[in-house]
C-alpha cells in the first residue's frame, strides 16, 4: 500500500512554516537561562572558583562540583567523564561551573564574571606520542582501548608489497540547530527535561544516575539533525540543565550558541592509519596489515566502539585471505570525541580505498579493474570469519559506472573562476557499511517497541527519534502495510521516556531496519491478539468486534536478534554484523590548478538500501550524506589552537558545503533485501559517509596528478600537492 511510495514527510510542513518547536523555541513560565564556565586551559589545577566581587549577582545563581546531590559522572559507557570538573581540568573547555540567569545576557556575563585560578600542569595533546607518553592521561598508558583481528594464513606467493599511511581530520556534526535542553522541576519533586536529542534514554538514564531518583522523564524536542553530536553529548547538557533546575526550583534552560557548540563538542575522530599489502602481480591482495590510531580525546564517551567498527571496516569491501588488523584509541588533553555519522568506518575506508588507488599506481593497474578483482562475492568470508551473503559490490559498481555514463549536464560556475585554469577528472570508490550494531550488540538492548489502538488510530510508542532522517514517516508506513490500513491512520507518540519503552538508540543505521522491523512485528502481534479472540476478519474489522472487557488493544513487541548471528567480542570473530550495505560513487570534479579549489559537477551514488521503505527519504538520506561526506573531503578543516581548541569557531571559517555548493547527484537505490529488515530494508543512515571522500582523491589524482592522502583536501592541501610548474 504504502512501502515503496513516497508520500510527504510528516514533520515537513511544520519545519518549513516555522511552525515546528525546537529546543529553544519553548520557554515555560518562570524559565532561567543556564551558561557554563569552562576552563581556558588544557591541563591544569584548579586552584579556586570565586565570583568576581565586581559583578552584580543579585538574582544569580552559580553551582560548581561541590554542588553535585550524587556521583559526579555523565553516565555512559566508561565512568569517567565529570558533569563539572573538580579540581582538575583535563581538556580546554571542560565544564567548572554552571550559571542560571533571568535572561540570557545576564547568564553569559555571569559565566565571564565567574575567576578561575589555575596551575598549569603538562598537557599532552598530540595523539601519534600519547600511548605510553609520561604525562599520563589514562591508565597506565593513554589507551581506552585495543583491538587485533587476525586471520588467516600468511602468503606463501611473493608479490608487491605497497605501503603507506593516510590521515584524517576533525569534523564537526553540524547540526541544524545547536544543542539545547530544557530541565523543569516537576510537581513530585522529580525534572522533566525536553531537549535536541537523538537518545532519550541515555540521558534519561544520566540524570537519574546524577539524582539519584527515578522520577525523571525526557522528552524529544523537534530535532534538526544529530549525525552522532546528538547521540551522547546532550547527557551532560542535560545534567547540567538539571542541576540548576533543582538548586532555583525554576524551569532552566541552556542553549549554546554556534561558536561554543564548535568549540565544546564532540567531533569526528582524527585518525592515522597505516597500511601496508602484499599484492599478486593479477592485483589480488594476499595479505592485509593495518594499523590505525584514533585520538578520543580527554574522555572515553564512545571511542572503544567508534575504534571497533574502524577496525571492522579498515578492509574495506575486499576478500584477502590473510589480515592483521589493529587499532588503538588514545587519551589526549583535548575535548572528548565521539559519534559522528559512520563512526569510524570512513575514516578507516578512506585509508583502504586510498592504498587501492595506491597499489594500482604500483601494479600500473587500473584502479576500478583492481577492485573488481578484489570485491567480495558471495560466500567470501571476512576478516572476523563472517561468511558473506550476497554481497552487493559488483551490483553496485556496474549501476553506478552505468548511470555514469550519461554526460555531465550542469557544471558548477562560480563567480570569479570562470576562464581559469581547470582541470577535470573523474573518481570512483567503494564501501561496505555494517548495519546495526556490532556482533550481538542488539541481544543487550532488547529494543521495544509499543502499538495502542486509539479510536480507528494506532499509536506507535518508540523511543526512535525523528532527527531529520524519517522516523515519524517510516514507522506509520511500516504499520500500516502490516495491518492493512493507510499509513495515514498510524502515528509516532512523542518520544518522552515516561511514556514510551526503550527501543534502544536513535544510531547506527538501526532505526528502520532494526526498529522498524520491531514496528513490524508489533503489528503482527497486534493481528494475533485480535484473531485469537475473533478469528479472520480486516484489522478495522476485528477492531470494531474487541469487546474491551477483555483487555486493550496494545501490544508491546522485544526485537528478536537472528540467532544464527554468533559473535565473540574477546577475539573478534564471528558475525561482525547482521547484514552490510554496499555503495559505490562516482565523482566529475574540476581542480582550479591557480587556488588548488575543488569544484563538484556531479556525483553518481549507488547504494544498496535493501528495500526502498520510502525512495524518497532514501534518497534524501543518501544525498544528504554524499555532501556531508564531501566537505569532510575538501571543505571542513577543524584548527586547534595551542590548548587544543577550535580556533575557526564561526561558520564564516569553518567551511561546510551550502546548497549552492551541491552538485548534480543521480542517487540509484539497489535493492538487494536483508530478510531480517522491514520489507527487506537495510540502513542507510551512515553509509553514504564512506566512500566519497576517496572517490574526490581518484578524481583529483587524475585531473592533476596531485596525490592526497590527508584528509581535508583543502585548496591548501591540493595546491601543494600539485606538480610545480
Ligand atoms: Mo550515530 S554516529 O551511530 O549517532
Amino acid at each position: 500500500m504504502s512501502i515503496g511510495t513516497s508520500p510527504p514527510r510528516r514533520d515537513g510542513p511544520d519545519k518549513l512554516t516555522g511552525r515546528a518547536l525546537y529546543a529553544d523555541d519553548l520557554r515555560p513560565d518562570g524559565m532561567l537561562y543556564g551558561a557554563t564556565v569552562r576552563s581556558e586551559r588544557a591541563h591544569a589545577r584548579i586552584l579556586s572558583v570565586r565570583p568576581d566581587p565586581e559583578f552584580d549577582w543579585n538574582g544569580i545563581t552559580v553551582l560548581t562540583a561541590a554542588d553535585l546531590p550524587g556521583p559526579n559522572v555523565v553516565t555512559l559507557m566508561t565512568d569517567d567523564q565529570p558533569i563539572l570538573a573538580d579540581g582538575l581540568v583535563r581538556h580546554v573547555t571542560e565544564p567548572i561551573a554552571l550559571i542560571a540567569a533571568p535572561t540570557r545576557e545576564r547568564a553569559l556575563a555571569a559565566a565571564k564574571a565567574v575567576l578561575v585560578e589555575y596551575e598549569d600542569l603538562p598537557a599532552l595533546l598530540d595523539p601519534l606520542t600519547a600511548e605510553g607518553h609520561a604525562i599520563r592521561i589514562f591508565g597506565d598508558d593513554n589507551v581506552y582501548k585495543r583491538i587485533r583481528i587476525q586471520r588467516g594464513e600468511r602468503s606463501t606467493l611473493t608479490g608487491h608489497l605497497v605501503r603507506a599511511r593516510y590521515a584524517t581530520g576533525l569534523q564537526e556534526q553540524l547540526y541544524i540547530e545547536p544543542q539545547s535542553m530544557i530541565a523543569s522541576p516537576r510537581p513530585d519533586g522529580g525534572i522533566a527535561l525536553v531537549g535536541s536529542m537523538q537518545c532519550p534514554y541515555y540521558v534519561d538514564r544520566a540524570v537519574k544516575r546524577m539524582v539519584g531518583h527515578d522520577r525523571v522523564n525526557v522528552l524529544q524536542a523537534v530535532t534538526g539533525g544529530g549525525f552522532g553530536g546528538k547521540e551522547e553529548y546532550p547527557s551532560i547538557l542535560a545534567c547540567h540543565a538539571t542541576l540548576l533546575a533543582m538548586r532555583t526550583g525554576r524551569p532552566v534552560k541552556i542553549t549554546y550558541r554556534r561558536d561554543e557548540d564548535l568549540r565544546c563538542t564532540t567531533k569526528r575522530h582524527p585518525a592515522v592509519i597505516d597500511l601496508a599489502t602484499l599484492v599478486s602481480d593479477e592485483g589480488k591482495l594476499l595479505e592485509l596489515h593495518a594499523k590505525l590510531w584514533m585520538d578520543g580525546g580527554a574522555y572515553h564517551t564512545l571511542s572503544t566502539v567508534v575504534l571497533s567498527r574502524a577496525i571492522l571496516h579498515v578492509g574495506g569491501p575486499y576478500r584477502c585471505p590473510f589480515v592483521d588488523l589493529s587499532g588503538t584509541v588514545v587519551a589526549t588533553h583535548t575535548p572528548p570525541n565521539g559519534a559522528f555519522r559512520g563512526f569510524g568506518a570512513p575514516q578507516a575506508q578512506w585509508a583502504m580505498e586510498r592504498h587501492m588507488d595506491r597499489v594500482a599506481r604500483t601494479l600500473h593497474l587500473d584502479p576500478i579493474e583492481l577492485r573488481r578483482r578484489n570485491l567480495y562475492r558471495d560466500g567470501d568470508i571476512t576478516g572476523t570469519g563472517q561468511v558473506l551473503v550476497a554481497p552487493g559490490g559488483f551490483a553496485v559498481l556496474e549501476s553506478a559506472e552505468r548511470a555514469a555514463e550519461a554526460p555531465v549536464t550542469r557544471t558548477t560556475v562560480r563567480p570569479g573562476v570562470t576562464g581559469a585554469r581547470m582541470a577535470a577528472g573523474r573518481g570512483l570508490a567503494l564501501a561496505w557499511h555494517g548495519c546495526g550494531f556490532t556482533g550481538n550488540g542488539e541481544a543487550k538492548i532488547k529494543g521495544k517497541v509499543g502499538l495502542e489502538v486509539r479510536g480507528s488510530d494506532v499509536a506507535i510508542l518508540s523511543s526512535s527519534t525523528d532527527i531529520g532522517q524519517g522516523t515519524e514517516t517510516i514507522f506509520p508506513m511500516i504499520v500500516g502495510e502490516t495491518l492493512g490500513i493507510p499509513a495515514a491512520r498510524a502515528f509516532n507518540t512523542p518520544h518522552d521516556t515516561g511514556l514510551v519503552p526503550d527501543s534502544g538508540p536513535t544510531v547506527a543505521s538501526r532505526t528502520a531496519m532494526v526498529v522498524g522491523g520491531t514496528c513490524q512485528k508489533a503489528a503482527e502481534q497486534l493481528l494475533t491478539l485480535l484473531r485469537s479472540r475473533l478469528g479472520d476478519g480486516s484489522f478495522d474489522a476485528l477492531v470494531s468486534r474487541w469487546d474491551p472487557n477483555w483487555g486493550p488493544l496494545a501490544v508491546e513487541e522485544t526485537y528478536e536478534v537472528d540467532p544464527n548471528i554468533q559473535w565473540d567480542p574477546d577475539t573478534y570473530q564471528g558475525d561482525a554484523y547482521p547484514t552490510f550495505g554496499w555503495s559505490c560513487v562516482i565523482v566529475d570534479l574540476r581542480v582550479d590548478l591557480d587556488t588548488g579549489e575543488v569544484l563538484y559537477d556531479r556525483v553518481v551514488t549507488s547504494t544498496d538500501v535493501g528495500r526502498a521503505l520510502s525512495p524518497a527519504l532514501a534518497a534524501g538520506q543518501i544525498e544528504g550524506g554524499t555532501l556531508q561526506a564531501l566537505g569532510w573531503a575538501t571543505a571542513e578543516e577543524v584548527v586547534l589552537d595551542a590548548r587544543g581548541c577550535m580556533r575557526n569557531d564561526r561558520l564564516t571559517n569553518y567551511i561546510i558545503p551550502t546548497a549552492l555548493d551541491a552538485p548534480e547527484m543521480i542517487t540509484i537505490l539497489e535493492e538487494i533485501p536483508y530478510a531480517g529488515g522491514p520489507f527487506g530494508a537495510k540502513g542507510i543512515g551512515e553509509i553514504p559517509m564512506d566512500a566519497p571522500a576517496a572517490a574526490v582523491a581518484q578524481a583529483i589524482e587524475r585531473a592533476t596528478g596531485a596525490i592526497l592522502d590527508t584528509l581535508p583536501m583543502t585548496p591548501e592541501r591540493v595546491f601543494s600537492a600539485l606538480e610545480p610548474r
